[in-house]
């Protein structure tokens, strides 16, 4: 059979994402360790972080070998705010010494690094005073991006602010299923606005450090469509977008802040404080409009039956989802565009050749349509504490799987399958054939000659 192949542009950053407290173990001073004490039933099997995959006691370096025998060249990781300022003002040099270390390795490793700052957690110093409901928070962040930059600024130069600020303002003060727990709309908006004061403050702060920075931050994208073609569900799920997605992405292209509950106002300094941005893509959801649902403003959501879909309220596996964020990224902004997260929970390892192929492909029809994604980082290296769903088996996102009794890893199928992509930076036909057989005929049809038909023109 004829092969074909689609070819990645030769300075494209193939590399994975992980963030500190899912994988550094020990993480004893913030607001999830806090909450992971509680045991009442808030986290899968009341399940707590424990060691994670004990980055911070010296599993790190294996990984980042790991990450070289990937072949990638680029890794996105998260620094831990409540380990560098364990109270205010006062600075941890150990653990800025360790991430230090960490970062020298992926250097060693030929692995450029990309630093989140905020990653979910938070330091209990800062719960105390209010945590980011307070008009404060920016100022309180600010001052760790000072520090924590000054000191790194020498091993990283692309940083990434804020992750998903709305996942982590809806989960933890709207849905109340993470730390603080809240379940208030105008809260959730009162956060995401701090967040991305926060976000504008870092970004002005980092170049004044080193100029030649380049700043962004991670948008989770989810993808909503209407469950049918009623005016109702397709409001629902016009506001939904707008509530998780559009306000975001507005304030920081006009510095125009609308929420949907709460006052409008400018905040110019959110505009041009993106160098590049982030795309995290997992999952897309179907909206209805529901009177039963008043406290979401009638706006219900979950995933229509026959399709594809990851374990509880994971949404509908939807890869081309990544293509129709990509482009809405790229018109609303037109800035360079990096895959920051792509990845789905398998626990069996059954899927996740299939979802990244056919990812990939949709990437590389969006790099030949000229539009500027320069790099993607698959979640994730390597299972980990996956939040409120603790350890459960079915949340395993890893290219290598680890058994959190004896930090053993394994490499999967699918691992073997993204190194063989990053080391050649093609995704060929006789390689989906190896590890995607399903799907050859999708992304390459026609590769072969049974395939080919010669059209009498007449
Ligand atoms: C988060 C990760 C998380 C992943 C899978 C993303 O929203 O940034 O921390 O593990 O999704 O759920």
């Amino acid at each position: 059979m004829a092969e074909a192949t689609y070819t990645f542009p030769p300075d494209f950053l193939w590399g994975t994402a992980t963030s500190a407290h899912q994988v550094e173990g020990d993480n004893k001073n913030n607001d999830w360790w806090d909450w992971e004490q509680k045991r009442d039933g808030r986290v899968f099997d009341d399940h707590v972080s424990g060691e994670a995959a004990g980055w911070w006691s010296g599993q790190a370096e294996w990984d980042i070998e790991r990450m070289a025998a990937l072949n990638n060249n680029a890794h996105r990781m998260s620094i831990e705010w409540s380990r560098i300022e364990p109270r205010e003002g006062e600075w941890n040099h150990t653990a800025l010494d360790r991430y230090r270390e960490i970062l020298k390795k992926m250097h060693a490793e030929g692995i450029q690094p990309m630093i989140t700052l905020h990653h979910f957690t938070n330091p209990m110093w800062f719960v105390h005073r209010g945590g980011w409901l307070h008009p404060d928070s920016p100022k309180w962040f600010a001052a760790f991006v000072k520090k924590a930059v000054a000191e790194l600024a020498d091993l990283c130069s692309t940083w990434c602010t804020i992750n998903e600020p709305n996942v982590y303002a809806s989960y933890s003060y709207f849905l109340g299923k993470w730390p603080p727990g809240m379940t208030d709309l105008s809260a959730y908006f009162r956060v995401l606005k701090h967040l991305m004061l926060a976000h504008a403050a870092a970004y002005s702060i980092i170049h004044d450090l080193q100029p030649q920075a380049q700043v962004g931050l991670a948008k989770h994208m989810t993808l909503w469509q209407p469950h049918t073609s009623s005016p109702l569900d397709r409001l629902a799920t016009r506001m939904i977008d707008r509530a998780f997605n559009g306000v975001t992405l507005d304030v920081l292209e006009t510095g125009e802040w609308r929420p949907i509950v709460g006052r409008r106002e400018r905040l110019d300094q959110c505009r041009n404080t993106l160098d590049w941005i982030g795309l995290n893509y997992y999952a897309r959801y179907d909206v209805s409009f529901s009177l039963r649902a008043l406290k979401s403003l009638g706006i219900t959501y979950g995933v229509r039956a026959g399709v594809e879909r990851g374990p509880e309220d994971w949404g509908e596996l939807y890869p081309a989802g990544i293509f129709e964020n990509i482009k809405r990224l790229y018109k609303q902004f037109r800035l360079p565009i990096y895959i920051t997260e792509n990845g789905l929970p398998d626990e069996h390892d059954n899927r996740r050749a299939r979802w990244i192929a056919e990812s990939l492909r949709h990437v590389w029809r969006a790099v030949n349509f000229n539009w500027p994604v320069k790099g993607y980082y698959f979640w994730s290296l390597i299972d980990n504490f996956e939040w409120a769903e603790g350890y459960d088996p079915r949340f395993r996102f890893g290219l290598y799987g680890v058994n959190f009794d004896t930090q053993e890893r394994t490499l999967r199928k699918s691992g073997e399958f993204y190194a063989e992509i990053a080391g050649t930076g093609k995704l060929s036909s006789e390689m989906v054939s190896r590890y995607a057989p399903r799907l050859e005929k999708k992304l390459f049809p026609g590769t072969g000659p049974e395939d080919f038909q010669v059209v009498d023109l007449g």
